[in-house]
């Protein structure tokens, strides 16, 4: 069994090793199947084992883009724990979290909360390349998304004049989440205004406080998606927040210039492998393409680059095979 490594990421604010990411390549943690940890619930990325009031979330390193899952990229799974918890931190003087304490780097022991069965998605500007985007659906002529009043004139990538709130569905596992209106999610009882409404207030206080710390460190923070459960009565923040996954952020320098232009602007998250696979012309229907080792080193470097943005802490890596490492902390009597 390997012993857990635990290096600092040697390139700190610079770029990422791309040599260490690539000797990671194959220990990439595609995922992980303990027998004693509680009953396993597989999602997209994270591998949860459920207890009676816990729940050990292992984040893997598998990435999913168009709620496909596509592959691994390695250090995701660090990365995005990494990211989450620090955005956790920053965000508890606004809804308490589920976080109880960060064992391993992949893994949390959380609290287990009845899942609220809507996802709040904040959006500042106007984007997307899927056919459910909300730019999709105002260059065919939509002027309400989600029960957002839009106005004439936007072009791809412009800042709505306020941000908007499209809540969308929780999809079971292989569907397509579906943006609706509040309105739609009262009919089917998903949830009841009174709730759905703090729920808007707690998640545009949420993403304006992404907002601001994002352009603290030069960036956009153009959208994101919040999960929120209840435990003990109260409403949790629950999941991820803020993170690369869950969030497209867009580099805040030369935005402007480039939007004038016409072009696209810099992207900082998954944001750079979606439109790879939209270019091999994969936007979630048919056989997606296989990733290439280029993209999965140049993805991981990507996230890491993000987390370090606002940590200002190189990374602390667990290198080699990471499933061991966890697993050796989760049960230190099974060695
Ligand atoms: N504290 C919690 N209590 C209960 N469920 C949670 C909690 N935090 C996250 N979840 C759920 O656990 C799952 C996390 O795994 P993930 O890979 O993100 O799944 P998905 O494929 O649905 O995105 C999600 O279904 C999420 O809603
Ligand atoms: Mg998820």
């Amino acid at each position: 069994m390997g012993e857990a490594l635990l290096v600092p990421c040697p390139i700190g604010k610079k770029h990422m090793d791309r040599d260490l990411i690539k000797q990671q390549l194959n220990y990439a943690l595609e995922g992980t199947n303990f027998d004693d940890q509680g009953e396993l619930y597989k999602g997209k990325v994270r591998d949860n084992y459920v207890n009676e009031d816990t729940i050990t979330m292992v984040t893997t390193d598998r990435i999913s883009a168009f709620d496909r899952v596509l592959g691994t990229v390695p250090f995701k799974g660090q990365a995005l724990v990494e990211l989450a918890d620090w955005w956790f931190g920053e965000t508890a003087d606004i809804v308490a979290n589920h976080i109880i304490k960060r064992p391993h780097p992949n893994v949390w022991k959380v609290k287990r909360c009845e899942p609220i069965q809507v996802e709040m998605v904040v959006r500042g500007y106007l984007t997307g390349v899927t056919s459910t985007s909300a730019w999709t659906a105002y260059q065919k002529g939509d002027r309400n998304f989600c029960g957002n009043e839009l106005p004439e004139g936007m072009r791809k990538n412009e800042a709505f004049p306020e941000p908007i709130i499209t809540p969308s569905t929780k999809a079971a596992q292989g569907e397509h989440d579906e943006s609706v209106a509040p309105s739609e999610l009262y009919k089917r009882g998903a949830v009841d205004p009174g709730l759905y409404k703090e729920l808007a207030r707690i998640s545009m206080r949420l993403y304006e406080r992404g907002v601001s710390r994002a352009a603290d460190q030069g960036m956009i923070f153009v959208d994101t998606k919040y999960e929120f459960g209840i435990s003990n009565g109260k409403i949790m923040l629950m999941d991820e927040v803020n993170t690369p996954d869950s969030s497209r952020y867009w580099m805040k320098d030369d935005y402007e210039s480039r939007f004038e232009k016409g072009e696209e602007p810099r992207k900082l998250d998954k944001e750079y492998v979606r439109t790879w696979l939209s270019d091999q012309g994969f936007t979630g229907d048919g056989k997606p393409p296989k990733l290439t080792d280029e993209i999965r080193v140049e993805a991981s470097a990507r996230y890491m680059e993000v987390v370090e943005k606002f940590t200002k802490e190189p990374m602390q890596l667990d290198v080699g095979p990471v499933d061991d490492s966890i697993y050796s902390i989760l049960n230190p009597f099974a060695y």
